[in-house]
């Protein structure tokens, strides 16, 4: 195996507070050790034991991959229509991704392939290095399956959300819909995924409907995630934690008790202000469910409808600048927080053992991700021990 060192990185953020000051285990004139594709060893500079070959970072910041945990990019079409409809004053309605389910249906594997391979580099320059994705756009037994096969073969990190609105095939007997994917379609997608998720929302699936399905979904082994309490309050994030879901999603509507049963559970809060960016709603509070000892995690929830963004910056500056985040804490949830959100520890930190995914920046730290937003930073990208952007 080669190893390599990473010398000369001015910031390095390593999400381990043995390694380094504060919980993003910060090292200053840092070195990194990769063999293979772990990280071997990871401190000051002066401290870094002998590589095959080195690297010089040139004063950059380095900082773990980002982890977005929380996607939908097995699409077609795209929906800038109702984008611009939504800017001159119309609500967003779960209803707009009909629009996506039709353009989906209608492509081809190859295509909606390609598109998601198109979202992918987008994001891996941008510093993405692990991200998980969902099926919910074709919403019959082939659809859906068709869709987790094609997203398995780039991620690990696939989810099943037949239950994303009820199908409109089905519009007038969503009892018959929930059977769907609880039965045929569930057989049909268990293999292909290691998830089960379900928009629970007004104008999707009540709290019964949802139990029941991410029920079925755990007798399948599969592991739940909800979209919860995105566009008004509801049983969501409650019925999340009961279930030891490993993430809620969203959490913008959020009364004392739903709080309280996150601070309670296992359950990671997973916001996604690119969504609430998009459809000029108000923001997730980040500050009171980080006070309250709730594990946060940020993400882009790319997709065509409420969320057309695959940069994990924007949503750090977002959370920065609206959701009372301090840039220690964006970062740490958008990369430690992403891999709580999949359950992971393999990923997203920077220390012995973890995968070695980095990005470097053309900054002095960490914190210009929020400090200069909209500004390309990530100029560089290694995922698993290998340069990949
Ligand atoms: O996470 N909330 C439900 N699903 C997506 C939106 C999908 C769409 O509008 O196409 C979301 O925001
Ligand atoms: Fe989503």
């Amino acid at each position: 195996m080669t190893t390599t060192v990473i010398t000369n990185i001015g910031s390095l953020v390593t999400n381990d507070p043995d390694l380094g000051d504060g919980p993003l285990g910060l090292v200053a004139d840092a070195a990194l050790v990769l063999d293979g594709d772990r990280i071997a060893w990871a401190g000051p500079a002066a401290g870094a034991p002998a590589a095959d070959t080195a690297v010089d970072a040139g004063g950059r910041a380095v900082v773990p991959g980002f982890v977005d945990s929380h996607s939908h990019l097995v699409f077609a079409g795209d929906r800038t229509a109702e984008f611009n409809a939504r800017m001159s004053g119309r609500a967003y309605e779960a209803g707009g991704i009909r629009t996506t389910v039709a353009a989906t249906r209608a492509a081809t594997d190859a295509e909606l392939e390609a598109n998601l391979v198109r979202h992918l580099r987008e994001a891996l320059r941008q510093g993405t290095t692990t991200f998980e994705t969902k099926s919910g756009y074709g919403l019959t037994v082939e659809d859906e399956a068709r869709a987790l096969r094609i997203a398995a073969a780039h991620t690990d990190e696939v989810t099943y959300l037949g239950a994303h609105i009820v199908s409109p095939d089905l519009a007038d007997d969503p009892a018959a819909y929930v059977d769907l994917v609880t039965g045929p379609m569930l057989d049909a997608c268990a293999p292909h995924a290691r998830w089960i998720d379900v928009f629970c929302e007004k104008g999707a699936f009540d709290g019964d409907q949802a139990r029941a399905i991410l029920t079925a979904g755990k007798a399948r082994g599969l592991h739940p995630r909800v979209h919860a309490n995105q566009l008004s309050y509801g049983p969501g994030v409650r019925l999340a934690v009961e279930l030891d879901a490993a993430s809620a999603d969203h959490c913008t509507h959020l009364t004392d008790a739903d709080v309280d049963a996150l601070a309670s559970g296992n359950t990671v809060a997973t916001l996604l202000p690119g969504a609430e960016f998009s459809t000029r709603a108000a923001w997730p509070d980040a500050r009171r469910l980080l006070d309250a000892g709730v594990t946060v995690a940020l993400s882009t929830d790319c997709n065509p409808g409420s969320s057309y963004t695959s940069s994990v910056p924007f949503c750090i500056a977002l959370a920065v600048r609206d959701m009372g985040m301090t840039p220690d804490e964006a970062l740490w949830s958008a990369t430690a927080g992403g891999a709580a959100a999949l359950r992971r520890t393999d990923i997203g930190r920077l220390a012995p053992g973890a995968r070695a995914d980095l990005a470097l920046l053309d900054a002095p730290s960490h914190v210009h991700l929020a400090y200069r937003p909209g500004v390309p930073l990530v100029t560089e990208v290694w995922r698993a021990g290998t340069r990949a952007a």
